[in-house]
């Protein structure tokens, strides 16, 4: 079985590359650029199964199918697909440039919708799929973030259209819509905003009383991965130590 992670070089991306290799999936490990997956492609090998480092940036039509056409060939057809890249570009709406609001729907919109199609017809004769996209809490309203939320909003409408489209083709599409993690992507926002006391202030509004970790968030994914899990579908999993969604 080979699965294919977006945005895989670190973070979220990462430990759901290393989860789905324990569970006994050969892992594509696509980022930005080849050589910062290396580390991540180590880990699906720890595992025991193959990992490959595909570099990709997922708003690039050619370079997706490219991508997906390049797995295909190396580690066989994609059967599981998790649509995780993302950036983010914080500001006040006021303040927020067209540049920088676009990019945010592009790569977590644009690159779902490129990389499920250049993978799904692989599930559909495969007769199986599962197509897993990474949204937030943020869906749900996030000061600074309009896009942000927006894209993050979108991928649940993504997702519940698809799980009707693709159901019939043994396809389940379901989002992880995980909460204050930390990765290097929330780390740069403490940075930014000179901010141990967000880090202090989110976790003091969570529930269970820390923050999320990459491997918090891959535990969700492998659920809706697993073959076993075939029954659910069109469904968004808040993973936020809380009653989120
Ligand atoms: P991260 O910034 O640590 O990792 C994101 C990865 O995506 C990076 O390796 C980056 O190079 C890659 N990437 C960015 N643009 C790309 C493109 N155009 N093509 C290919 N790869 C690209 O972020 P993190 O925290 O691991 O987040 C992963 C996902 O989880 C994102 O979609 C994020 O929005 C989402 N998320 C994260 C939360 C958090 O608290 N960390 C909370 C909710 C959602």
């Amino acid at each position: 079985m080979t699965a294919i992670v977006t945005g895989a070089a670190r973070g979220i991306g990462a430990a759901v590359a290393r989860r789905l290799a324990e569970d006994g999936h050969d892992v594509a490990v696509l980022d930005l650029d080849r050589a910062t997956c290396a580390d991540t492609v180590a880990a699906v090998e720890k595992a025991g199964r193959r990992g490959l480092a595909v570099g990709v940036d997922v708003t690039d039509e050619p370079a997706v199918a490219a991508a997906v056409a390049e797995v295909t060939d190396v580690l066989g057809a994609p059967t599981v697909l998790v649509n995780n890249a993302g950036i983010l570009r914080d500001s006040p709406v006021a303040e927020m440039q067209l540049g920088d609001g676009g990019a945010v729907l592009d790569v977590h919109l644009t690159g779902a919708f490129l990389m499920t199609r250049a993978a799904q017809p692989h599930m559909a004769a495969a007769g199986r799929g599962r197509v897993v996209s990474m949204s937030s809490i943020a869906a749900l309203g996030d000061p600074n973030r309009a896009h942000y939320s927006t894209a993050k909003a979108g991928l649940q409408g993504f997702t519940k259209t698809l799980a009707r489209e693709l159901g019939p083709l043994g396809i389940t599409v379901n989002a992880v819509a995980p909460g204050f993690t930390v990765t290097d992507m929330t780390r740069a926002i403490a940075e930014r905003r000179g901010l141990d006391a967000m880090a202090a202030d989110r976790i003091t509004a969570i529930p269970v009383g820390r923050a999320g970790t990459p491997d918090d968030i891959a535990q969700a994914v492998s659920f809706f991965a697993d073959e076993r899990s075939g029954f659910v579908s069109g469904q968004v999993l808040y993973v936020a130590g809380g009653p989120f969604g």
